[in-house]
């Protein structure tokens, strides 16, 4: 039984972030420091002082991946898969390594060192909407059994992971998470992911160049603006929390009402008429 004063069971928890130099990495890093947990940030980038250990890592780079999974030792309580690039300016390539094949080598390199109650989220993005009308390019995708073989799909493949490497990646987390939290949750381990809806962190600026300002700032939000990095880290760290230990293979939209009100036909889309025309929308 949990106490009060540790409402949701981080006390004396270890805890990875990936991303944690900035955005929502960043911010569920401070929020797991604050609950009392020991904070190992990975990224590219230094973390600042809301993580208790910085370990540097590459998720292009599988031999970075591995000597940084290497230093981790057992146990981890909770993993929290946050890092991320947005797409162009960066490769198709690098966006699938970074957003999907690095990062679930990562997840995989860790599941040894996690017991029975332990628990995965990672953040994909409401950009992978529609995924499941995509499941027989994405299964054949997210099955592969490792970097190399992830990394080399995607180069045999780009005309199914265009028009948008970013939308791709953040549909195959969805379609992995649904897929792989079945044999997860069998060893006790729960697996669920995040879509986030527009977010104001330091990816904004590029989706804002990529989709053009007016495009992001005509697409429709229910609730009339962006959420800030800690209105997603939240959710996050409730979802790996043990109070939800009875959540598994979810797919947790954090929109401010976008997926709701799209799917019952109440946004109007007609204001992004003149507006450079995206599959995914922003995020
Ligand atoms: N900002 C949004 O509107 C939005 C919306 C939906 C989903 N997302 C997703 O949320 C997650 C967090 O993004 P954010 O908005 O906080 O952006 P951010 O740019 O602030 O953070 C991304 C982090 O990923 C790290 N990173 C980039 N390349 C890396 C690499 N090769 N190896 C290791 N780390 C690397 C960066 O250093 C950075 O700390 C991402 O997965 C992003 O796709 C963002």
């Amino acid at each position: 039984m949990l106490p009060m004063n540790d409402v949701l069971g981080y006390h004396g928890r270890n805890v990875i972030v990936t991303g944690a130099a900035s955005g929502m990495g960043s911010a569920c890093a401070a929020i797991l420091h604050d609950l009392g947990a020991r904070v190992i940030g990975l990224d590219i980038n230094e973390a600042g002082s809301n993580v208790d250990v910085y370990t540097r890592v590459d998720l292009r780079d599988t031999d970075s991946i591995a000597a940084a999974a290497n230093t981790i030792a057992a146990p981890i309580h909770a993993l929290f898969s946050c890092a991320g690039l947005p797409g162009p300016p960066f490769s198709d390539i690098d966006v699938m390594l970074v957003n999907f094949v690095g990062a679930r080598q990562l997840i995989e390199a860790l599941v040894p060192k996690m017991p029975g109650g332990s628990a995965i989220a990672w953040i994909a993005s409401m950009g992978g909407l529609g995924w499941q009308e995509q499941l027989s390019n994405l299964l054949p995708f997210v099955q592969t059994p490792d970097f190399a073989t992830g990394r080399s799909w995607c180069e045999s493949h780009p005309d199914v992971i265009g028009p948008s490497a970013y939308a791709f990646s953040k549909q195959a987390i969805n379609a992995w998470v649904a897929w792989r939290s079945y044999s997860l949750v069998r060893d006790g381990i729960r697996l669920n992911c995040l879509n986030p809806g527009p977010t104001d962190t330091p990816m904004m600026p590029y989706f804002e160049d990529g989709m053009g300002k007016d495009f992001m700032d005509n697409f429709p939000r229910p609730i009339g603006r962006n959420a800030s990095p800690e209105e997603q880290a939240w959710p996050l760290v409730m979802l790996n929390s043990p109070r939800c230990s009875y959540v598994a293979g979810e797919a947790f939209h954090v929109d401010g009402g976008f997926l709701a009100a799209m799917t019952t036909g109440q946004l109007d889309f007609s204001a992004l008429a003149t507006a450079d025309p995206t599959p995914e929308g922003p995020g």
